[in-house]
């Protein structure tokens, strides 16, 4: 076809065998659970922000600095990074990409995280905990969502490249890369029991 696909918006979508898994999804749920417990200030700053939820994002967010779990898991992450970074092309000389903020995200049925970004950050990304039957995905949006007030909406059909939203099963044991300008939300989980995970991001110093 004499078509070009330009611009192209990557979402990395990675997963752990499932043993690693195991292990590593065992520690993390035992130390998510501890932390909500522990951390009065998140709770606090979760009931004013996070309605329904828990979430560290303002009181425990360099969990990678404070525990050997997370670190652990930081340093499973930094191959697939820098894949995304080889893939995107970044040129990354002269300063380093490094993880600056990882946070627990705890969120009950039928909570909903709505619309975001994650503004002064390079990259970001979720790993997935905990995710019983039924709980939502990760919902991205065309960046270019913005420039299209006359666009003809997307066909039903039509692949995920060329659909204006398009959610990504989230799945414990898995996890997704992207670029921080990237908006994203969680819809409401239908299934029981907490959707538990880790957000992340990653600067350029
Ligand atoms: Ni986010």
């Amino acid at each position: 076809m004499p078509i070009a696909s330009l611009f192209a918006t990557r979402v990395y979508k990675g997963r752990f065998a499932p043993k690693l898994r195991d292990d590593l999804n065992e520690r993390l749920l035992r130390e998510c659970r501890q932390l909500r417990l522990d951390d009065a200030a998140g709770r606090r700053w979760s009931t004013a922000n996070y309605s329904g939820g828990y979430t560290s994002y303002a009181s425990a967010n360099r969990m990678h600095a404070m525990s050997p779990t997370f670190a652990r898991l930081e340093n499973l992450l930094g191959p697939h990074v820098s894949r995304l970074v080889r893939d995107l092309a970044l040129d990354l000389r002269g300063r380093k990409l490094a993880m600056t903020d990882c946070w627990v995200n705890i969120m009950p049925r039928l909570m909903v995280h709505g619309s975001h970004l994650h503004p002064l950050s390079t990259l970001s990304g979720t790993y997935y905990v905990q995710t019983p039957a039924g709980s939502a995905g990760l919902k991205f949006e065309d960046p270019r969502l913005v420039q299209m007030m006359a666009s003809p909406p997307r066909k039903s059909t039509a692949a995920a490249r060329s659909q204006t939203w398009v959610v990504m099963p989230a799945e414990a044991g898995g996890f997704f890369l992207y670029e921080s300008w990237l908006r994203h939300e969680v819809t409401a989980s239908t299934g029981r029991g907490d959707r538990i995970s880790i957000s992340f991001n990653y600067s350029w110093f």
